[in-house]
């Protein structure tokens, strides 16, 4: 058994969507490697990620992405104390590729393996606090207990309150898109490069935030009601539901809409009060069908135009603002009920996590509501990688949870937090 002042170094593997990436961290803090083979160019003419593809290169990617985070470690497989792998959520060929490669190691080289949720994942990058590597910006020190994470990516967009490490309760979560999901969509919408979230942050750059008024999903739940689904917490949020993003493409299972709390059928989405949607939820589709029908109406065209077609016809500065008004409306959505979560649980930290938390205006929007500055995560450590990973296995090892057989570790794509 680990005691918690034992020093550990973890080799942590991810392989969830379209990153093969791999890294060394020792202790949950520091840094020692981050490789990360992206094939995000090759998805780029689709729009969104391909699975197959994303599979593909994978499994060209797997071996010389470990072998050169452990070269850039410094470690050699003995000296390496444990090996973390994203098992879900995810696309199913991708993560076949980290955890058989994950299970292949354990069993040669004799390690214990950690199973790791990659959204969990996400938000242990904000427990990086050293790099031995260059060109990494650090927090200073590590987040407190009760830690407020918002975690916000292609996938995810969810609240979720940490007592302490493996000990959370979720608040809220999507009840449609992921807010990357979203920039992805208007990204296309606007005819803006894949990822849409840096493409339409930099369009948003020469916009005016408040061109047009866009619709922010409000709940219809009330205090009591909410508390009651918090108390069935379990039923009610843990349905298999999972959206994994980075486009549309990567939407390869559908969506269940077994949970009691879903709200189906985009008539309902476009009304800013959405039945069933709880206090910490959120809600992004009529955001974006909202900017689809301003798009339309600055074009002069029906709502039946291809949405396809549309860009050619908008100016730059149409787009600019059309960019500038949603950036503006999905950060503020995040933002206003972090704070109301904030100021209802008085956590000891807020952490942001995921893809999205490097958007520039959420940092801004946040800091400035909350009134403190917030310790992020390098960019780096935001998108997917496997340093957050291997933290979240360093975690793992030092507080004794349970370790996965490496002769039967099988994915999960829909896995939830
Ligand atoms: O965490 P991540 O790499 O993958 C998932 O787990 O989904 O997040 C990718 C998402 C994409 O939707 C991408 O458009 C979005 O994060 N993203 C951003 C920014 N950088 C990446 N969204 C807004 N602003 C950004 N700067
Ligand atoms: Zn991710």
């Amino acid at each position: 058994m680990w005691c918690e002042t034992y020093v550990v170094k973890v080799l942590g593997i991810e392989t969830s969507c379209d990153e093969t990436a791999a890294a060394v961290v020792e202790d949950g803090k520091k840094l020692l490697s981050n490789v990360v083979a992206s094939s995000m160019d090759l998805h780029a003419k689709y729009g969104g990620v391909v699975p197959e593809i994303a599979a593909r290169s994978h499994i060209e990617a797997i071996n010389p992405v470990i072998e050169q985070a452990l070269t850039e470690a410094n470690c050699t497989w003995d000296s390496i104390d444990a090996i973390a792998v994203t098992y879900g959520a995810g696309l199913g060929g991708s993560l076949l590729v980290g955890v058989l490669a994950a299970r292949t190691a354990a069993i040669i080289h004799n390690k214990p393996l950690y199973a790791c949720n990659h959204v969990e994942g996400h938000v242990y990058a904000s427990f990086l606090t050293e790099a031995f590597l260059s060109g990494y910006e650090m927090p200073n020190k590590a987040p407190g207990f009760p830690m407020l994470a918002l975690i916000v990516s292609g996938g995810h967009s969810q609240l979720v309150l940490f007592k302490n490490h493996f000990d959370y309760k979720l608040l809220g979560r999507t009840n449609d898109d992921a807010i990357g999901e979203a920039f992805d969509k208007v990204a296309k919408i606007l005819g803006l490069p894949y990822p849409g979230g840096p493409s339409v942050s930099k369009a948003a750059i020469e916009g005016y935030p408040t061109k047009y008024k866009f619709p922010k999903a409000r709940s219809t739940l009330n205090q009591g009601s909410y508390v009651s689904a918090l108390r069935g917490a379990s039923d009610v949020r843990t349905a298999p539901h999972m959206r994994y993003g980075k486009g549309a493409q990567k939407h390869a299972t559908k969506k269940s809409a077994t949970s009691a709390n879903r709200v189906t059928g985009s008539a309902r989405q476009q009304v800013g009060a959405i039945r069933g949607l709880g206090k910490y939820d959120f809600s992004f589709s009529g955001l974006k069908t909202a900017v689809l029908r301003t798009a339309q109406k600055e074009c002069g065209v029906t709502h039946d135009f291809p949405s396809f077609e549309l860009y050619g016809r908008l100016s730059e500065a149409q787009k600019a603002n059309l960019a500038a008004s949603f950036q503006h409306t999905a950060i503020e959505t995040v933002v206003d009920k972090t704070v109301e979560a904030y100021e209802e649980f008085a956590p000891k930290s807020v952490v942001i996590a995921g893809g999205v938390a490097a958007n520039r205006e959420l940092r801004q929007q946040l800091s400035d509501r909350l009134g403190f500055d917030i310790p992020y995560p390098d960019h780096k450590l935001c998108t997917d990688n496997g340093a957050m990973i291997a933290s979240l296995g360093c975690f793992k090892m030092k507080k004794n949870q349970q370790t996965a057989d490496p002769y039967t570790l099988d994915i999960s794509p829909n896995l939830t937090m």
